[in-house]
């Protein structure tokens, strides 16, 4: 039963800017929570300050009520399966999954029986049994990163710390494996921290996102309200599809703003506006209905893209990207669309 705590946690390195600028989390017990983030945003320090393999410039970690901040890294009792998730390349499975526990033998008064049988428990955990004698390269990439799994599982961390584990396979391997992740995760009830810059990942694998750029945590939250509604301009285009159209306030009131994009659009918005202020209006393509009437658009261009149809428009100059169920219209021909949602931020 962990709860993990970060207070304020920042870690700069040599005087330059902050890899990890005041972090302030909660990851629950049992709870899975995706830090999502761009390349470089800082998701990999995170994980390595909880693991302790990285010393904080400043703020705490919590485990618990344990203030583990200064706490070196074997005794936090956290497993991290590393981005780059080189197996032993001369031990066979086995040893490559017995190899934490053998570490710890002393430690943990471990027999050569129990380590088997615990690696063997494990193994069978993530569909390995039948593999143990082979070597690494003897196996797909999908089943190097069930080793990989089973080697941070094996040791019964507290907290699993997983940094993009999937980025190296396949789009089909990474979805069915991502499931396996979460449900593993889920029965053996450990607070994961699970890094991915795939927003779709994210989504499937979390009980909740932390959306981090540059450093910070731009929002948490769970994956419909990172989603229906973001905290500012790089949540909303970071997550999901969008058009941003640049616009001017007409009127605001509370949460509610009506904007001049070239056209008229009624946004919510975080932001306290004020009459005449520029801002970016955020707009889902899924959130745009051609026929439903209102903007007065020319059709550009149609595709088709598997799973719906996008349409690009033209709206008093202005492009917007729609997605449908069925080919709205021809090229060509005028339509008129509904903007059904759409979100004000401050540029
Ligand atoms: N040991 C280090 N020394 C100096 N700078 C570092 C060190 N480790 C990371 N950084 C810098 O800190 C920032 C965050 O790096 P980090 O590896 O945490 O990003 P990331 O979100 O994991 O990126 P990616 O998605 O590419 O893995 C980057 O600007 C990086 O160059
Ligand atoms: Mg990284």
């Amino acid at each position: 039963m962990t709860v993990v705590r970060l207070e304020k946690l920042r870690k700069v390195f040599d005087n330059r800017v902050a890899a990890v600028d005041d972090v302030d989390l909660v990851v629950n017990h049992g709870e899975i929570v995706a830090v999502l983030g761009p390349s470089g945003c800082g998701k990999t320090t995170l994980l390595r300050l909880v693991a302790g393999l990285e010393e904080p410039t400043s703020g705490r970690i919590f485990f618990d009520d344990r203030d583990v901040t200064w706490l070196p890294t074997q005794e936090r009792n956290t497993a991290m399966v590393p981005q780059t998730w080189a197996l032993w390349p001369h031990m066979t499975v086995f040893e490559n999954v017995a190899y934490g526990l053998r570490v710890r033998k002393k430690k943990l008064k471990l027999t050569e029986e129990e380590i088997k049988r615990r690696v063997m428990e494990t193994l069978e955990l993530v569909d390995l049994v039948g593999l143990e004698e082979r070597k690494p390269f003897q196996l797909s990439g999908g089943q190097q990163q069930r080793v990989a799994l089973a080697r941070a599982l094996v040791v019964q961390p507290e907290v699993l710390l997983l940094d993009e584990p999937l980025a190296n396979l396949d789009a089909k391997l990474r979805v069915e494996l991502r499931e396996e992740v979460r449900k593993i995760a889920k029965r053996l009830s450990i607070t994961t921290i699970y890094v991915t810059h795939d927003q779709e990942e994210a989504m499937a694998v979390a009980d909740r996102i932390a959306v981090m750029n540059a450093g910070r945590l731009q929002q948490v939250g769970k994956p419909e309200e990172i989603y229906h509604k973001p905290a500012n301009f790089f949540v909303a285009t970071f997550v999901g599809r969008s058009n941003v159209l640049r616009g001017r306030v007409v009127e605001a009131k509370g949460e509610a703003a009506a904007v001049d994009v070239g056209f008229p659009i009624a946004a919510q918005t975080p932001h306290r506006l004020a009459p005449g202020e520029e801002v970016d209006v955020v707009v889902r393509p899924e959130d745009i209905f051609i026929g439903g009437g209102g903007v007065k658009c020319v059709v550009e261009d149609v595709v088709f893209l598997g799973r719906y149809y996008q349409t690009t428009l033209r709206c008093s100059g202005k492009v917007l990207k729609a997605e449908g169920p069925r080919p709205p219209a021809q090229p060509g021909e005028e339509v008129a669309a509904e903007i059904a949602r759409a979100w004000a931020f401050k540029p």
